[in-house]
């Protein structure tokens, strides 16, 4: 698939000013959360062919109808003190094309922000924009605080000061945040009895899903794409991410499996040799020196697991790399395999960044908060568990080093304590409804995915071979597999559902 010019430029421009970040493996063997976000923008980059277009990357044809708005947001909604009562700008956006009004009790669909700038999600979160027309739904896309446009404290300099100024940032409050917005909304157009279906992926899925538990009488229901709301607190086994990542790789090629589990120490041994390093960088034709083998292993480890991520259709970057790694002649040594696998995943170039994962951005800048001090995810591998060199999941150093950077410790167990997450089967049955788990089973967030149905109305909806948010991404009718329109298509009739019954209370006054 092209990408279209003007989409193009705007994704280079985001690029520019939103260099995402992943750090797996640092020197010393730690290993950071892979990133979450609904899409995987450093392959935008690459626009010269390869990897460079991303599924779903076809702009919302209705893009010129988007209106941006401002709602003077709380600080802080749980406190009293009069700093409390300090507000920030939080940036919404409304497409009303489509609305079949508040008379006739249209439905309003909510796209809850995650841990980035709205603009970036606007182009391709299509889920929205696909189905408003047959439910004659009002659109509505907020931005998450310390995101984009809605960063309190008048600038990011000033809000990302320290723990003081980071402290409003959470997702709680961001979760209070959805509320005020949807409620003054709906006061505004007269549209109070309009049902609401908040949608969300990665992150932002969470949230969704997270919203629907505490905020009943404000969403009807949600759709959580890709939420891995239980890779917390040790409900998931740390491996399960990696391990989905190493599976994705062996189910496409046996051979393209073992030559990565075998790079890693290959390259330690020709880095440790005299010129080695130098030898690495002209091998991987790096556009700065490697300085370490683990500039190269870092590199490579991110590539592989991004490309399982984000494995999405009709090019698959695991098999496009794959393919890569088999397609050379018999009797290749490992490090030329690796080479041709990354050639053939992000195109012919003269020269390779391995910095590319970890230029700071918003999201990397943002995120790296709130893995400090609530969304602590223990990913991590141990010996031979996956294809990656073992990197246990070490909470000391991660405390640690969020002391370093923020003076605050991280806290484990509050996700779990503020959301739930334990014995969830057992918990939710008979509390709570009207929420789609979907998930892509290649996904390796899908580890920490509700992958069975809670109760009737919690529903888990999944595909043997999709990827991370696949679902609510733009569709794109020449490209989409029969099993991701068969999933969009589950997820819709169940969303009528809901509101068929609503409607039917309505009318019968319940
Ligand atoms: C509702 O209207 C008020 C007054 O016009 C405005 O200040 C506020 O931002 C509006 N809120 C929303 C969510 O549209
Ligand atoms: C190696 O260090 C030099 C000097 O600090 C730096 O310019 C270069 O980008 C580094 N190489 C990599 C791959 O990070
Ligand atoms: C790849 O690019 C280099 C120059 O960067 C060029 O010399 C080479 O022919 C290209 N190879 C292919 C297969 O296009
Ligand atoms: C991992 O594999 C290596 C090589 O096959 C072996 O020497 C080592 O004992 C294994 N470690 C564990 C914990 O199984
Ligand atoms: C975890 O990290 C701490 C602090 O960096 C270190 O002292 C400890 O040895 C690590 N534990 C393991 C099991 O690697
Ligand atoms: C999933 O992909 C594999 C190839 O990787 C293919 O053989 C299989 O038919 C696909 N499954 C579905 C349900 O499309």
């Amino acid at each position: 698939m092209t990408m279209k010019t003007p989409l193009h430029l705007l994704f280079w421009l985001s690029w520019l000013l939103l260099f995402f970040f992943i750090t797996f493996v640092s020197a010393t063997g730690r290993l950071n959360t892979p990133k979450l976000g609904v899409v995987d923008r450093t392959r935008v980059k690459n626009h010269g062919g390869g990897a460079g277009t991303i599924a779903g990357t076809k702009p919302p044809s209705s893009s010129n109808d988007f209106e941006t708005f401002f709602y003077t947001q709380t600080l802080d909604h749980f406190n009293y003190r009069p700093e409390s009562y300090t507000t920030f700008q939080q940036r919404y956006v409304i497409n009303f094309k489509y609305w079949g009004g508040a008379n006739s009790i249209a439905p309003i669909f909510v796209y809850l922000g995650e841990e980035s700038n709205l603009d970036d999600d606007l182009d391709v979160i299509g889920f929205l924009n696909d189905n408003a027309p047959r439910f004659k739904a009002l659109i509505l896309y907020i931005e998450h605080r310390y995101y984009g446009k809605s960063v309190p404290y008048g600038s990011r300099k000033e809000a990302f000061q320290d723990a003081n100024t980071l402290g409003y940032f959470s997702s709680s409050q961001a979760l209070v945040d959805y509320a005020e917005v949807i409620i003054d909304l709906k006061k505004n157009l007269s549209a109070e009895a309009s049902p609401v279906i908040v949608v969300g992926g990665s992150y932002g899925g969470m949230l969704a899903s997270w919203f629907r538990l505490k905020y009943p009488h404000v969403a009807l229901g949600a759709l959580a794409s890709s939420a891995p709301i239980l890779y917390f607190d040790h409900i998931t086994p740390q491996d399960g991410y990696y391990f989905i990542v190493t599976k994705d790789f062996r189910e496409a090629s046996e051979d393209c499996y073992s030559t990565i589990q075998q790079v890693w120490s290959k390259i330690d041994e020709v880095a440790s040799q005299a010129n080695g390093l130098t030898y690495l960088s002209q091998k991987f034709k790096t556009c700065y020196p490697l300085n370490k083998s683990s500039d190269l292993k870092d590199y490579l480890d991110s590539t592989y697991t991004m490309a399982a991520q984000y494995n999405s259709p009709p090019k698959y970057p695991v098999s496009m790399i794959c393919r890569g790694m088999d397609e050379t002649p018999q009797g290749t040594d490992i490090l030329s395999r690796v080479v041709a696998g990354l050639v053939a995943y992000r195109g012919n170039s003269s020269c390779y960044d391995t910095n590319i994962y970890n230029y700071p951005s918003e999201t990397s800048e943002g995120w790296s908060w709130q893995t400090c001090s609530e969304m602590v995810m223990p990913i991590g591998r141990g010996d031979n568990d996956t294809m990656f060199p073992a990197a246990p999941f070490n909470l000391s150093s991660n405390i640690e080093s969020c002391k370093t950077t923020y003076g605050v410790s991280p806290r484990p167990h509050w996700i779990t304590t503020q959301f739930g997450g334990h014995n969830i089967i057992r918990v939710l049955e008979r509390f709570g409804s009207n929420i789609i788990f979907s998930n892509g089973l290649r996904d390796p967030y899908s580890s920490g995915g509700v992958l069975e149905s809670l109760s009737p109305s919690l529903t888990a909806v999944y595909t043997k071979n999709g990827s991370h948010c696949l679902d609510i991404l733009n569709s794109s009718p020449d490209d989409d597999p029969e099993w991701l329109i068969m999933q969009r298509k589950t997820e819709i009739k169940i969303i009528d559902g809901w509101l068929t019954e609503y409607y039917m209370d309505l009318a019968a006054k319940i």
